[in-house]
């Protein structure tokens, strides 16, 4: 794993502990994306269904290679060990014929207030604003419900959908790091983090009607 987060502010054993209690117990994502919840072992087929598209899977570094129903069952199993750890936790969301449409899995550093969060959308609906309103809906989860300090990010130098996405939501980028795949080897990558507070004050703003880049309006077509 690349050396990150890069920002690394101490908090109390009082709110490291919080954070890992709402872990331990959240379900549901709420908010925005209402339907996606903790994703099962039994999930394993669909979530391998979702992510071995040749679009999706070689994108994100922390995939198991190759995607299947088994190494699918080893990813789910491990994010539920995270997840009663209260460091990790990995929602997937499905469509009336019971496909995974898209996954969001967040990995925490209670300690420093931190979390970083990975997703895809089914390859059929990218480009079309989805992905736009997952990102935003992972946000609100990590500062809103799980109530973090700060987001890091980290996305392949040539993936321009994400890079556009993290950057209307207002993530700076902060250099690259190597990140380590399952297999131990190697991709640059684009680092970006985010603060609540600077969250906040965009929404206020907004609120105030100043003018630039709307952070709450993923686009759909
Ligand atoms: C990254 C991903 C979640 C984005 O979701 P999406 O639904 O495809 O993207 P959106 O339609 O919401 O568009 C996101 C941004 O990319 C832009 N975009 C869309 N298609 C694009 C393309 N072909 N080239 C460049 N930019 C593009 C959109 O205009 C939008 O930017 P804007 O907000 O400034 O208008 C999705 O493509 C995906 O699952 N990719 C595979 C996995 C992956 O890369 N995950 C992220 C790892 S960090």
């Amino acid at each position: 794993m690349a050396d990150i987060p890069k920002t690394r502010i101490a908090v109390s054993e009082h709110e490291q502990e919080r954070l890992r209690k709402f872990v331990r117990q959240a379900g549901w994502m709420n908010g925005r994306i209402a339907g996606a919840r903790v994703a099962r072992v039994e999930d394993a087929e669909a979530l391998a269904g979702l992510l071995a598209h040749e679009s999706i899977g070689p994108r994100i570094y922390t995939m198991p290679n190759p995607i299947n129903a088994e190494t699918m069952t080893t990813f789910i199993a491990d994010h539920l060990a995270q997840r009663e750890r209260g460091e990790g936790i990995l929602f997937v969301s499905f469509n009336a014929t019971g496909e995974a449409t898209a996954y969001f899995d967040v990995e925490l550093w209670p300690q420093w207030s931190m979390a970083k969060f990975g997703g895809a959308v089914k390859a059929e609906r990218q480009g079309r604003g989805f992905g736009g309103a997952c990102g935003l809906a992972a946000v609100e989860w990590c500062f809103d419900q799980l109530g973090v300090a700060r987001i890091c990010e980290t996305t392949a130098r040539d993936n321009d959908r994400s890079i556009r996405l993290l950057s209307r939501l207002g993530f700076r980028q902060m250099g690259e790091v190597i990140s380590q795949r399952p297999d131990g080897s190697t991709r640059p990558s684009v680092y970006w983090e985010m603060e609540r507070q600077d969250r906040y004050a965009a929404r206020s703003a907004k609120h105030a009607g100043a003018a630039g880049p709307d952070p709450d309006s993923p686009s759909f077509a």
